[in-house]
Protein backbone atom coordinates (compact mmCIF):
# COMPACT_ATOMS: atom_id res chain seq x y z
CA UNK A 1 0.00 0.00 0.00
CA UNK A 2 3.05 2.47 0.29
CA UNK A 3 3.57 2.42 -3.69
CA UNK A 4 2.39 5.78 -3.84
CA UNK A 5 3.33 7.77 -6.89
CA UNK A 6 5.00 10.92 -5.44
CA UNK A 7 3.16 13.78 -5.58
CA UNK A 8 0.09 11.83 -5.90
CA UNK A 9 -3.16 12.00 -3.35
CA UNK A 10 -4.09 9.11 -1.72
CA UNK A 11 -7.58 10.23 -1.67
CA UNK A 12 -9.75 10.24 -4.69
CA UNK A 13 -10.40 13.47 -5.78
CA UNK A 14 -13.96 14.82 -6.25
CA UNK A 15 -12.70 16.29 -9.36
CA UNK A 16 -9.46 16.08 -11.29
CA UNK A 17 -8.47 17.91 -14.15
CA UNK A 18 -5.15 17.01 -15.99
CA UNK A 19 -4.10 18.51 -19.30
CA UNK A 20 -7.28 19.49 -20.53
CA UNK A 21 -7.78 21.53 -24.31
CA UNK A 22 -10.63 22.41 -26.01
CA UNK A 23 -10.74 24.53 -29.18
CA UNK A 24 -13.64 25.92 -30.88
CA UNK A 25 -13.03 26.33 -34.45
CA UNK A 26 -9.33 27.60 -34.70
CA UNK A 27 -9.43 29.44 -31.24
CA UNK A 28 -7.88 27.39 -28.50
CA UNK A 29 -10.36 28.10 -25.53
CA UNK A 30 -8.96 25.54 -22.63
CA UNK A 31 -4.78 25.27 -23.01
CA UNK A 32 -3.46 22.80 -20.58
CA UNK A 33 -5.36 23.45 -17.74
CA UNK A 34 -4.91 21.19 -14.25
CA UNK A 35 -6.89 21.14 -11.52
CA UNK A 36 -7.60 19.21 -8.32
CA UNK A 37 -10.84 19.63 -6.05
CA UNK A 38 -10.44 17.79 -2.57
CA UNK A 39 -13.56 16.05 -0.91
CA UNK A 40 -15.34 19.15 1.06
CA UNK A 41 -14.46 21.69 -0.49
CA UNK A 42 -16.11 24.56 -2.12
CA UNK A 43 -13.67 25.47 -5.10
CA UNK A 44 -14.29 28.87 -6.57
CA UNK A 45 -13.75 28.59 -10.63
CA UNK A 46 -13.02 32.42 -11.28
CA UNK A 47 -12.25 34.16 -14.29
CA UNK A 48 -13.71 37.15 -16.95
CA UNK A 49 -15.70 36.35 -19.35
CA UNK A 50 -14.84 34.03 -22.48
CA UNK A 51 -12.06 32.78 -20.26
CA UNK A 52 -12.90 29.03 -20.87
CA UNK A 53 -14.76 28.20 -17.11
CA UNK A 54 -17.86 27.38 -18.64
CA UNK A 55 -16.22 24.97 -21.17
CA UNK A 56 -14.67 23.35 -18.30
CA UNK A 57 -17.51 23.00 -16.50
CA UNK A 58 -19.31 21.15 -19.26
CA UNK A 59 -16.80 18.67 -19.57
CA UNK A 60 -17.01 18.32 -16.35
CA UNK A 61 -20.56 17.37 -16.57
CA UNK A 62 -20.17 15.15 -19.66
CA UNK A 63 -22.08 17.72 -21.79
CA UNK A 64 -19.01 18.31 -23.88
CA UNK A 65 -15.80 15.58 -24.60
CA UNK A 66 -12.68 16.76 -23.83
CA UNK A 67 -10.61 17.49 -27.34
CA UNK A 68 -7.17 16.30 -25.17
CA UNK A 69 -6.41 15.12 -21.45
CA UNK A 70 -8.27 13.92 -18.64
CA UNK A 71 -11.08 14.78 -16.51
CA UNK A 72 -12.29 12.64 -13.65
CA UNK A 73 -15.08 13.27 -11.29
CA UNK A 74 -14.99 10.94 -7.86
CA UNK A 75 -12.67 8.49 -9.99
CA UNK A 76 -14.50 8.13 -13.30
CA UNK A 77 -13.10 9.38 -16.40
CA UNK A 78 -15.88 11.52 -18.14
CA UNK A 79 -15.39 9.95 -21.40
CA UNK A 80 -15.33 6.38 -20.33
CA UNK A 81 -17.52 6.41 -17.36
CA UNK A 82 -20.25 9.23 -18.20
CA UNK A 83 -23.08 7.46 -16.66
CA UNK A 84 -21.45 7.24 -13.67
CA UNK A 85 -20.20 10.52 -13.56
CA UNK A 86 -24.05 12.02 -14.15
CA UNK A 87 -24.90 9.70 -11.00
CA UNK A 88 -22.49 11.22 -8.81
CA UNK A 89 -23.14 15.27 -9.68
CA UNK A 90 -25.39 17.91 -9.58
CA UNK A 91 -24.94 20.22 -12.55
CA UNK A 92 -26.69 23.70 -12.61
CA UNK A 93 -26.00 25.60 -15.77
CA UNK A 94 -25.37 29.36 -16.25
CA UNK A 95 -28.74 29.76 -18.04
CA UNK A 96 -30.93 27.02 -16.56
CA UNK A 97 -34.38 27.33 -18.03
CA UNK A 98 -37.39 26.33 -15.55
CA UNK A 99 -41.03 25.40 -16.82
CA UNK A 100 -43.01 28.28 -15.70
CA UNK A 101 -46.59 26.77 -15.13
CA UNK A 102 -46.43 24.40 -13.16
CA UNK A 103 -45.68 24.77 -9.14
CA UNK A 104 -43.00 24.24 -7.42
CA UNK A 105 -43.61 20.98 -6.19
CA UNK A 106 -45.03 19.86 -9.21
CA UNK A 107 -41.58 20.97 -11.13
CA UNK A 108 -39.21 19.61 -8.75
CA UNK A 109 -41.80 16.08 -8.39
CA UNK A 110 -41.22 16.36 -12.37
CA UNK A 111 -37.81 15.92 -12.20
CA UNK A 112 -37.54 13.29 -9.12
CA UNK A 113 -39.26 11.34 -11.46
CA UNK A 114 -37.42 12.07 -14.48
CA UNK A 115 -34.22 10.82 -12.40
CA UNK A 116 -35.97 7.51 -11.62
CA UNK A 117 -36.08 8.24 -7.87
CA UNK A 118 -37.63 5.67 -6.08
CA UNK A 119 -39.41 7.99 -2.98
CA UNK A 120 -40.63 11.56 -3.28
CA UNK A 121 -39.50 12.24 0.09
CA UNK A 122 -36.85 13.73 -1.43
CA UNK A 123 -38.76 16.61 -2.80
CA UNK A 124 -39.73 18.00 0.82
CA UNK A 125 -36.11 17.34 2.13
CA UNK A 126 -34.69 19.51 -0.63
CA UNK A 127 -37.55 21.94 -0.49
CA UNK A 128 -36.52 22.13 2.96
CA UNK A 129 -33.00 22.43 2.61
CA UNK A 130 -33.65 25.10 0.05
CA UNK A 131 -36.15 26.80 2.51
CA UNK A 132 -38.75 26.70 -0.47
CA UNK A 133 -41.35 24.53 1.62
CA UNK A 134 -43.53 27.43 1.89
CA UNK A 135 -43.42 28.14 -1.46
CA UNK A 136 -44.34 25.02 -2.92
CA UNK A 137 -47.44 25.27 -4.18
CA UNK A 138 -46.34 28.84 -5.86
CA UNK A 139 -45.99 28.76 -9.67
CA UNK A 140 -42.71 28.70 -10.83
CA UNK A 141 -43.50 31.82 -13.31
CA UNK A 142 -44.27 33.69 -9.94
CA UNK A 143 -40.62 33.02 -8.24
CA UNK A 144 -38.09 35.86 -8.04
CA UNK A 145 -34.25 35.21 -9.55
CA UNK A 146 -33.21 34.19 -6.38
CA UNK A 147 -35.82 31.80 -5.39
CA UNK A 148 -36.04 30.21 -9.46
CA UNK A 149 -32.07 29.58 -8.53
CA UNK A 150 -32.71 27.79 -5.11
CA UNK A 151 -35.30 26.03 -7.26
CA UNK A 152 -32.48 24.79 -9.69
CA UNK A 153 -30.33 24.03 -6.58
CA UNK A 154 -33.07 22.02 -4.87
CA UNK A 155 -33.48 20.32 -9.07
CA UNK A 156 -30.02 19.13 -9.09
CA UNK A 157 -29.79 17.66 -5.10
CA UNK A 158 -32.73 14.95 -5.45
CA UNK A 159 -30.72 12.12 -6.72
CA UNK A 160 -28.45 13.27 -3.88
CA UNK A 161 -25.13 13.97 -5.52
CA UNK A 162 -21.98 13.84 -3.51
CA UNK A 163 -20.86 16.90 -6.31
CA UNK A 164 -21.96 20.08 -7.17
CA UNK A 165 -21.12 21.56 -10.03
CA UNK A 166 -22.64 24.88 -10.70
CA UNK A 167 -21.95 27.85 -13.35
CA UNK A 168 -22.48 31.09 -12.13
CA UNK A 169 -24.90 30.34 -9.52
CA UNK A 170 -24.86 34.10 -8.10
CA UNK A 171 -24.78 35.89 -10.96
CA UNK A 172 -27.74 38.36 -11.28
CA UNK A 173 -28.56 37.83 -7.70
CA UNK A 174 -29.31 40.99 -5.75
CA UNK A 175 -27.27 41.12 -2.24
CA UNK A 176 -29.72 39.17 -0.04
CA UNK A 177 -30.30 36.37 -2.58
CA UNK A 178 -26.74 36.06 -3.19
CA UNK A 179 -26.26 35.80 0.86
CA UNK A 180 -28.76 33.34 0.79
CA UNK A 181 -26.86 31.17 -1.69
CA UNK A 182 -23.94 31.58 0.14
CA UNK A 183 -25.55 30.64 3.30
CA UNK A 184 -27.27 27.48 1.59
CA UNK A 185 -23.67 26.58 0.04
CA UNK A 186 -22.21 26.57 3.41
CA UNK A 187 -24.78 24.09 4.58
CA UNK A 188 -24.46 22.19 1.73
CA UNK A 189 -21.15 21.40 2.53
CA UNK A 190 -21.67 20.64 6.20
CA UNK A 191 -23.62 17.79 4.83
CA UNK A 192 -21.45 16.21 2.92
CA UNK A 193 -21.35 17.61 -0.39
CA UNK A 194 -18.56 18.77 -2.72
CA UNK A 195 -19.01 21.87 -4.53
CA UNK A 196 -16.67 23.36 -7.46
CA UNK A 197 -18.22 27.24 -8.88
CA UNK A 198 -17.48 29.42 -11.43
CA UNK A 199 -17.82 32.66 -10.99
CA UNK A 200 -16.79 36.11 -12.60
CA UNK A 201 -17.60 38.20 -9.77
CA UNK A 202 -14.34 38.09 -7.33
CA UNK A 203 -16.53 38.91 -4.22
CA UNK A 204 -19.83 37.42 -5.22
CA UNK A 205 -18.66 33.58 -3.17
CA UNK A 206 -15.43 34.32 -2.92
CA UNK A 207 -15.78 34.05 1.43
CA UNK A 208 -17.20 30.51 0.97
CA UNK A 209 -14.50 29.16 -1.21
CA UNK A 210 -11.71 27.30 0.71
CA UNK A 211 -9.93 27.14 -2.54
CA UNK A 212 -9.73 28.92 -6.27
CA UNK A 213 -8.79 28.54 -9.29
CA UNK A 214 -8.19 31.68 -11.59
CA UNK A 215 -8.39 31.11 -15.17
CA UNK A 216 -7.54 33.60 -17.43
CA UNK A 217 -8.03 32.60 -21.50
CA UNK A 218 -7.76 29.45 -21.23
CA UNK A 219 -4.88 28.75 -19.06
CA UNK A 220 -5.62 28.55 -15.19
CA UNK A 221 -3.09 30.75 -13.51
CA UNK A 222 -3.17 29.82 -9.62
CA UNK A 223 -5.02 27.61 -7.81
CA UNK A 224 -5.14 26.26 -4.41
CA UNK A 225 -6.96 27.41 -0.88
CA UNK A 226 -6.61 31.30 -0.93
CA UNK A 227 -3.78 31.70 1.98
CA UNK A 228 -1.40 29.53 0.37
CA UNK A 229 -2.26 31.35 -3.15
CA UNK A 230 -1.12 34.67 -1.03
CA UNK A 231 1.48 33.32 0.76
CA UNK A 232 2.77 31.78 -2.34
CA UNK A 233 2.50 34.88 -4.27
CA UNK A 234 4.11 37.03 -1.54
CA UNK A 235 7.58 34.32 -1.87
CA UNK A 236 7.13 35.45 -5.04
CA UNK A 237 6.73 38.88 -5.10
CA UNK A 238 9.66 39.13 -2.59
CA UNK A 239 12.11 37.45 -5.11
CA UNK A 240 11.12 39.57 -7.57
CA UNK A 241 11.76 42.68 -5.84
CA UNK A 242 14.73 41.64 -3.55
CA UNK A 243 17.38 44.19 -4.11
CA UNK A 244 15.36 45.82 -7.05
CA UNK A 245 12.44 47.24 -5.38
CA UNK A 246 13.61 49.74 -2.76
CA UNK A 247 10.64 51.20 -2.01
CA UNK A 248 8.94 49.86 0.92
CA UNK A 249 11.42 48.51 3.75
CA UNK A 250 10.52 45.04 5.40
CA UNK A 251 9.22 45.33 9.07
CA UNK A 252 11.42 47.05 11.86
CA UNK A 253 14.77 44.59 12.53
CA UNK A 254 15.99 45.14 15.87
CA UNK A 255 17.86 47.68 16.71
CA UNK A 256 18.35 50.22 13.37
CA UNK A 257 17.07 53.42 13.93
CA UNK A 258 13.96 54.98 13.96
CA UNK A 259 12.57 57.07 11.10
CA UNK A 260 13.58 60.37 11.44
CA UNK A 261 10.60 62.69 11.22
CA UNK A 262 7.75 60.61 12.62
CA UNK A 263 7.27 58.17 15.49
CA UNK A 264 8.14 54.28 14.56
CA UNK A 265 5.22 52.25 14.67
CA UNK A 266 5.24 49.76 16.98
CA UNK A 267 7.69 51.69 19.21
CA UNK A 268 4.65 50.98 22.10
CA UNK A 269 5.30 49.65 24.41
CA UNK A 270 8.61 47.86 23.45
CA UNK A 271 10.93 49.68 20.63
CA UNK A 272 10.81 47.80 17.53
CA UNK A 273 12.00 50.70 15.65
CA UNK A 274 13.02 49.51 12.68
CA UNK A 275 14.10 51.63 8.96
CA UNK A 276 11.46 53.69 7.51
CA UNK A 277 10.05 53.50 4.19
CA UNK A 278 11.02 56.76 3.23
CA UNK A 279 14.70 56.06 4.09
CA UNK A 280 14.58 52.99 1.78
CA UNK A 281 15.52 49.51 3.53
CA UNK A 282 16.22 46.91 1.32
CA UNK A 283 13.20 44.24 0.98
CA UNK A 284 13.93 40.69 2.19
CA UNK A 285 12.29 37.49 1.35
CA UNK A 286 9.24 37.11 2.78
CA UNK A 287 8.40 40.87 3.25
CA UNK A 288 4.68 41.34 1.49
CA UNK A 289 3.40 45.01 1.02
CA UNK A 290 0.00 45.41 1.66
CA UNK A 291 -2.58 47.97 2.06
CA UNK A 292 -5.16 48.35 5.18
CA UNK A 293 -7.84 50.69 5.36
CA UNK A 294 -8.87 52.29 8.45
CA UNK A 295 -11.79 54.17 10.02
CA UNK A 296 -11.05 57.05 12.68
CA UNK A 297 -13.54 59.30 14.56
CA UNK A 298 -12.98 62.70 13.40
CA UNK A 299 -10.92 63.69 10.25
CA UNK A 300 -9.05 61.04 9.03
CA UNK A 301 -6.38 63.95 7.64
CA UNK A 302 -5.36 64.69 11.15
CA UNK A 303 -3.95 61.08 11.68
CA UNK A 304 -1.80 61.16 8.42
CA UNK A 305 1.01 62.69 10.23
CA UNK A 306 1.21 60.26 13.11
CA UNK A 307 1.65 57.32 10.78
CA UNK A 308 3.77 58.57 7.85
CA UNK A 309 7.35 58.20 8.30
CA UNK A 310 6.92 55.61 10.52
CA UNK A 311 8.88 52.23 10.38
CA UNK A 312 7.29 49.48 8.00
CA UNK A 313 4.70 52.63 7.04
CA UNK A 314 4.55 53.15 3.13
CA UNK A 315 2.02 55.73 1.63
CA UNK A 316 -0.51 56.86 4.24
CA UNK A 317 -3.38 58.51 2.22
CA UNK A 318 -6.43 60.54 3.64
CA UNK A 319 -9.60 58.56 2.49
CA UNK A 320 -13.31 60.57 2.84
CA UNK A 321 -15.41 59.56 6.01
CA UNK A 322 -12.80 58.99 8.29
CA UNK A 323 -11.02 56.89 6.37
CA UNK A 324 -7.21 55.82 6.01
CA UNK A 325 -5.56 54.05 3.04
CA UNK A 326 -2.54 53.01 4.86
CA UNK A 327 0.25 51.00 2.56
CA UNK A 328 2.32 48.26 5.41
CA UNK A 329 4.91 45.58 5.29
CA UNK A 330 4.45 43.15 7.91
CA UNK A 331 2.08 40.64 9.17
CA UNK A 332 -1.42 40.92 11.59
CA UNK A 333 0.84 41.68 14.22
CA UNK A 334 2.00 44.89 12.73
CA UNK A 335 -1.90 45.77 11.79
CA UNK A 336 -2.26 45.67 15.94
CA UNK A 337 0.94 47.25 16.30
CA UNK A 338 -0.45 50.01 14.40
CA UNK A 339 -3.83 50.40 15.87
CA UNK A 340 -2.27 50.16 19.66
CA UNK A 341 -0.01 52.68 18.75
CA UNK A 342 -2.80 55.25 16.90
CA UNK A 343 -5.19 54.50 20.31
CA UNK A 344 -2.49 55.61 22.24
CA UNK A 345 -2.19 58.42 20.66
CA UNK A 346 -6.09 59.27 21.16
CA UNK A 347 -7.36 58.34 18.11
CA UNK A 348 -10.55 56.59 18.08
CA UNK A 349 -10.10 53.51 15.80
CA UNK A 350 -13.12 52.46 14.68
CA UNK A 351 -12.78 49.77 12.10
CA UNK A 352 -9.62 47.99 10.08
CA UNK A 353 -10.00 45.75 7.43
CA UNK A 354 -7.58 44.85 4.19
CA UNK A 355 -7.73 47.38 1.52
CA UNK A 356 -9.37 44.49 -0.85
CA UNK A 357 -10.29 40.66 0.21
CA UNK A 358 -7.44 38.82 -0.27
CA UNK A 359 -8.76 37.14 -3.64
CA UNK A 360 -9.25 40.74 -5.08
CA UNK A 361 -5.59 41.33 -4.58
CA UNK A 362 -4.40 37.80 -5.83
CA UNK A 363 -6.54 38.25 -9.14
CA UNK A 364 -5.59 41.77 -9.96
CA UNK A 365 -1.76 40.28 -9.42
CA UNK A 366 -1.72 37.05 -11.57
CA UNK A 367 -4.45 38.20 -14.61
CA UNK A 368 -3.30 40.56 -16.91
CA UNK A 369 -6.92 41.53 -17.98
CA UNK A 370 -6.88 39.99 -21.17
CA UNK A 371 -9.83 38.59 -23.12
CA UNK A 372 -9.84 35.93 -25.63
N1 LIG B 1 -20.20 26.75 -28.82
C1 LIG B 1 -19.19 27.59 -29.04
N2 LIG B 1 -18.71 27.80 -30.28
C2 LIG B 1 -17.67 28.62 -30.50
N3 LIG B 1 -17.03 29.32 -29.54
C3 LIG B 1 -17.47 29.16 -28.29
C4 LIG B 1 -18.56 28.29 -27.96
N4 LIG B 1 -18.76 28.32 -26.63
C5 LIG B 1 -17.84 29.18 -26.14
N5 LIG B 1 -17.06 29.69 -27.11
C6 LIG B 1 -15.93 30.60 -26.94
O1 LIG B 1 -15.03 29.98 -26.06
C7 LIG B 1 -14.47 30.91 -25.15
C8 LIG B 1 -14.73 30.45 -23.74
O2 LIG B 1 -16.11 30.49 -23.48
P1 LIG B 1 -16.76 30.04 -22.09
O3 LIG B 1 -18.23 30.14 -22.26
O4 LIG B 1 -16.19 28.73 -21.70
O5 LIG B 1 -16.20 31.16 -21.12
P2 LIG B 1 -16.68 31.56 -19.65
O6 LIG B 1 -15.43 31.69 -18.86
O7 LIG B 1 -17.71 30.64 -19.17
O8 LIG B 1 -17.29 33.02 -19.87
P3 LIG B 1 -18.54 33.74 -19.14
O9 LIG B 1 -18.00 34.36 -17.90
O10 LIG B 1 -18.94 34.77 -20.14
O11 LIG B 1 -19.59 32.73 -18.91
C9 LIG B 1 -15.10 32.24 -25.50
O12 LIG B 1 -14.21 32.94 -26.31
C10 LIG B 1 -16.33 31.88 -26.26
O13 LIG B 1 -16.65 32.87 -27.19
MG1 LIG C 1 -19.69 30.88 -18.57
Amino acid sequence: MNAEVPGESRFVPAIRVRHLWHRYGAQDVLRDVNLEVRPGEIFGFIGPNGAGKTTTIRVMATLLEPMAGRVEVDGFDVSVDPERVRKVIGYMPDHAGVYDRITIREYLEFFAQAFGVPDLAVVDAALELTDLRNLQDRLVAALSKGMKQRLGLARILLHDPKILILDEPASDLDPRARIEIRDLLLELREIGKTIFLSSHILTELSDVCTSVGILERGRLLVAGPIAEISERLAEQRARDAYGVDRAVAPPAAEGTAEAEGGPAVGAEPSEPAGPSVTAGGAPVPGSARRRLKLRVLGDSRAVVPLLEGGAGIGVVEALPAGQLAVEYVGDDRFVADVVRYLVGRGVGVVAVEPERNELERIFLEVTKGELQ
